[in-house]
């Protein structure tokens, strides 16, 4: 890759934009936004995670793309082709966050398989509601979890150590239409049912009574992670697009395809929730790990007591949600390859197998902090830190969402606010009102936002 010469590259401008997309919408989509907006009591969580993905992510994610595409390399390295070597910190960190990132993100990915052979079984064998306890006992059972992230961290590495354009632009090209089919098929049964109304109060009617500063760094940590910004992942995506494609376009199509499908996530579990009495009373009591496990538990019964096709849709649906998982993981896992091929100059089997194997070792950790360990489970981090978040998967999760993307964005619009040749971002972005609006944005607004709601936290700031 290194020599630009044989650098890959994507075929063609929707290969590109559907890779995007496919390395923003997963499990930040379909598992984690519903059931943090539950959790924050939706509305003006919504609200305020819809304005941090217009006003903050666009511009971000304007900015990877063409950093990326500017430099043709991987993030630590793009920095020093571009004339400012002491930035070369900010890909570092991008590549320690991917990671961090994949330590817990192949676990959670992991319960894709679970669920989709438990779907193929009630499919075959006719549907049996699972007892409430059954989610939590899985979680429990360390070997499962240790092992499905193992094998979902396993394809992640064999699509990766082939490269791009032959790999994951041919499976993202099928993958992603047949999602954007199945959610819209779902949200159609969910306006049938009682709950939707409730559902869409519960997502759009705002209530900014509910909102502490903590909770408006999780709506900012997570427009970063839903939008795979802030740890180089844009970066090194935009690293093999080609010239002539406008780059505002395609950061718009890609925040708009994940925002959606993150809405039409939870206008649908909502809906399920609402619609079904003894649902509605366990959730609302907030019982430990209900929420975390919606995407796994929710749904099921949506499938198999209430659809036409459910039988189908059911196994069907879990395969997706593996899928999107994977050009996700598989974004993550290529920045920390990248990183290494063109930095140490590596090779890109040997490169795969280092970063596989670390992530491995530490996704163990995180796999017994579901209750198989009670050490694990039970750890505990400063509060400002972690919002009091327990166990090593969530504190793994609320450190990289919360704290290293942020920064991460930080330092890039600060980068190409003040640090980067004009010239260069007009060559790149053009010179007309587009260009003007995210000049301000990026050199303005952005980091003064992201400051103060980080200042916020940490001096322990309430917005209610
Ligand atoms: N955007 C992905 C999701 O929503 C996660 C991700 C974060 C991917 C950062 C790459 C980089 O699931």
């Amino acid at each position: 890759m290194g020599d630009g010469t044989t650098r890959d590259a994507w075929s063609s401008r929707w290969g590109f934009v559907l890779a995007a997309a496919g390395s923003a919408v997963g499990l930040g989509n379909l598992w984690k936004f519903p059931y943090i907006t539950w959790n924050n009591r939706g509305g003006a969580f919504v609200l305020v995670y819809l304005a941090c993905i217009a006003v903050i992510g666009l511009p971000v994610m304007l900015s990877e793309i063409m950093l990326g595409r500017r430099a043709r390399q991987s993030p630590a390295a793009a920095f020093p082709e571009l004339g400012n070597p002491k930035w070369a910190f900010v890909g570092w960190l991008g590549a320690a966050t991917g990671v961090v990132i994949l330590a817990f993100y192949t676990v959670i990915a992991g319960w894709s398989l679970r669920s989709f052979v438990q779907c193929v079984g009630w499919s075959i064998n006719g549907y049996e509601a699972p007892s409430s306890e059954a989610f939590g006992a899985f979680l429990a059972h360390g070997p499962s979890q240790i092992g499905l992230g193992a094998a979902f961290l396993l394809f992640t590495a064999v699509i990766v150590v082939r490269g791009i354009s032959g790999g994951i632009e041919k499976a993202t090209r099928i993958l992603m239409p047949v999602l954007f089919a199945i959610m819209l098929y779902l949200l159609v049964v969910a306006i049938t049912m009682d709950g939707f109304g409730e559902a869409l109060g519960f997502l759009f009617r705002p209530d900014f009574s509910a909102l502490g500063a903590h909770a408006v760094l999780e709506a900012l940590g997570h427009a970063f992670f839903t939008l795979s910004l802030g740890m180089g992942a844009m970066i090194t995506y935009g690293s093999y697009v080609s010239r002539g494609d406008s780059i505002v376009n395609i950061s718009l199509i890609v925040a708009v395809l994940d925002t959606v499908i993150a809405l039409l996530a939870c206008a649908v579990m909502f809906t399920i929730i609402f619609s079904v009495p003894s649902l509605k009373e366990t959730m609302q009591a907030g019982e430990g790990g209900s929420t975390v496990g919606m995407l796994f538990v929710t749904l099921p019964n949506l499938f198999y007591t209430q659809m036409t096709g459910g039988s189908v849709i059911g196994p069907l649906f879990y395969v997706l949600v593996g899928f999107a998982a994977l050009s996700s993981t598989i974004s993550l896992l290529e920045v920390v390859v990248a990183t290494c091929v063109d930095r140490f100059g590596w090779a890109r089997r040997k490169a795969t197998a280092a970063a596989t194997g670390l992530v491995f070792l530490l996704s163990i950790g995180n796999a017994l902090s579901l209750g198989a360990s009670k050490a694990m489970s039970e750890l505990k981090l400063p509060k400002v830190l972690t919002a009091g978040k327990a166990g090593v998967l969530s504190i793994f999760d609320h450190v990289a969402a919360n704290w290293l993307l942020p920064l991460g964005g930080l330092f890039v619009t600060l980068y190409v606010g003040w640090v980067l040749d004009e010239k260069v971002a007009k060559e790149e972005i053009g010179t007309g009102p587009v260009y003007q609006g995210w000049r301000i944005l990026v050199r303005f607004v952005c980091p003064v936002a992201i400051g103060w709601i980080i200042y916020e936290v940490l001096r322990g700031g309430d917005f209610s």
